[in-house]
This record gives C-alpha cells, sequence and structure tokens, in this order.
C-alpha cells in the first residue's frame, strides 16, 4: 500500500543543511498498525508528513496503492490526501466557533457531496467514536478525551484508506489516552491502517510493529507478537481507581 525507497528530506536554511529524512526505506501493508518512535528532532514527524501527502520528499520514490506520488503538485497532493488519508494531530486542531458535528463535516466541503450527504456522513463518523450525544457541543465545552474523539471522526469522515496520527495522546492524562488507544485499535480491528507517531513505549506497544528512528534512518523494525489490549488496562485502570476511591470512603468513615 505504502513503498518508500531511498526518501530523503533536506531542509535548507540559509548556509545550513537539516538532513531531516536519510534514505528511508519503508513499506506499509494494507490493515497495519504501526508506531514510529524516535527522540525529538529524529523526523518522526517529517516522516509522516511525507507518507500523508502534506510535504514532498528531497529524493526518493514513494508510491501510495501503486501510484508515484513523489513529484505530485499541491493540488494534486491535497486531492490524494481529500480521498485517501485522515489525520489526527496532539493539538487536535478543532475550530473553536462550529460544533463538533460541523468540525467533523469540514473534510467534506471539498469532496463535492451534498449537504444532505455531509450531514449523514458526519453524523456516522461522531457515532464511530460514541459521541452522537456531543453533536451540538463546541470544542470548549468538551473534555480532552472527546475533543481527540471529535477529531478522530474528523480523520475519519472521508472514509480515508489510511489514519496518520501524530502523537494523539501526548495532550491527554493516561487513562484517556488508554480510552484512545482503544479506539485506535477498534478502527484497525474494523480493518484501517494506522500510522502513529509517539515517543512512549507504552503508547507503542499497543500496535503491531514498531519502526525506530535516528536521525532521520531506521535503526529498528519490530513485530509485535502480542499487542497490549488498550479497552482491557482502561477497565482495570477504572477499576483500581474506583477501588481506591471505596478504600478511601471507607477510611474517611
Ligand atoms: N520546516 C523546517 N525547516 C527546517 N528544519 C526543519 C523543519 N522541520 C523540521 N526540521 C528539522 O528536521 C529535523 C526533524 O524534525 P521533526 O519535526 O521531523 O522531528 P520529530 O522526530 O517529529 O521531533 P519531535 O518529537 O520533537 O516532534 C529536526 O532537526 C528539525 O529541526
Ligand atoms: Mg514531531
Amino acid at each position: 500500500m505504502i513503498e518508500l525507497k531511498g526518501i530523503t528530506k533536506v531542509y535548507t536554511m540559509g548556509e545550513i543543511e537539516v538532513k531531516a529524512l536519510d534514505g528511508i526505506d519503508l513499506t506499509i501493508k494494507e490493515h497495519e498498525f504501526i508506531c514510529i518512535m524516535g527522540a525529538s528532532g529524529s523526523g518522526k514527524s517529517t516522516l509522516m508528513n511525507v507518507i500523508g501527502c502534506l510535504d514532498r520528499p528531497t529524493d526518493g520514490t514513494y508510491h501510495l496503492d501503486e501510484k508515484d506520488v513523489s513529484d505530485l503538485n499541491d493540488r494534486q497532493l491535497a486531492d490524494i490526501r481529500n480521498k485517501k488519508i485522515g489525520f489526527v494531530f496532539q493539538t487536535f486542531n478543532l475550530l473553536p466557533r462550529m460544533t463538533s458535528v460541523r468540525n467533523v463535516e469540514l473534510p467534506l466541503l471539498y469532496s463535492g457531496d451534498s449537504e444532505k450527504e455531509r450531514k449523514r456522513k458526519g453524523a456516522e463518523a461522531l457515532e464511530k467514536v460514541e459521541l452522537t450525544d456531543r453533536a451540538k457541543h463546541k470544542p470548549n465545552e468538551l473534555s480532552g478525551g472527546q475533543r481527540q474523539r471529535v477529531a478522530i471522526a474528523r480523520a475519519l469522515v472521508n472514509d480515508p484508506s489510511i489514519i496518520f496520527a501524530d502523537e494523539p495522546t501526548g495532550n491527554l492524562d493516561s487513562r484517556t489516552g488508554l480510552n484512545i488507544m482503544a479506539l485506535f485499535q477498534k478502527l484497525h480491528q474494523e480493518g484501517a491502517t494506522i500510522v502513529m507517531v509517539t515517543h512512549e513505549m507504552d503508547v507503542a506497544l499497543h500496535a503491531e510493529r514498531i519502526i525506530h528512528l535516528k536521525d532521520g534512518k531506521i535503526v529498528g523494525d519490530e513485530q509485535i507478537e502480542n499487542p497490549k489490549d488498550a479497552a482491557e488496562e482502561y477497565r482495570l485502570a477504572a477499576n483500581l481507581e474506583e477501588d481506591g476511591l471505596k478504600d478511601a470512603i471507607v477510611k474517611h468513615e
């Protein structure tokens, strides 16, 4: 589905050249759930931007669904993004004045769908993330985890063949993060291809495969035999918290 060969990305700033990606060879198959790990500055976001057709490589070839997308212009890249790709960001990137459902419908404005069709798809995406009852809320009327669920619904709304997520749990507490990871695992089970960037091993262990980046190079590619089950961990954490509360109440009495 995704095939990168000898991908480099060089940023030129005056006299200085930064090689953010340095000869990346990577194949990602359909229905994979893959995490990209690496220290700050190792090239994770740059790699995701290239695979997500937000940015072009300086060198190398990139085939997406058998089509060479290495040399497309901005319009052509935007077109591919609209048809095939959903993005989820660390900071949610929701429009503050719009309700959840309007935020979710946003990517469809460029799709040529009728208003009726946009509404139907928006409602359906919100249902997938179990937020139908928050459709009329604006971002500041939602919890952090709910905001990220809206952002995930927005990424799902045009039925992308691949979902990219850059540190999607970075701004959430650990329990809410598990809830979001459980949602990604559910989407994966339903057939989605997911590429996630994280610097936390705990998060990465929910994927099937982990790619390690260092100085713009792939230094590790491991298959995870038994990915952790986020829904199960979430239940355990919730139970522990409840037990803790009971203990505290008993002690208090
Ligand atoms: N637009 C840009 N112009 C110049 N240099 C850039 C640009 N974007 C990134 N870089 C450089 O490229 C390298 C890789 O950056 P990138 O954002 O991909 O790192 P990252 O692994 O995502 O880090 P983090 O974990 O901090 O998000 C860094 O050295 C960075 O300074
Ligand atoms: Mg980054």
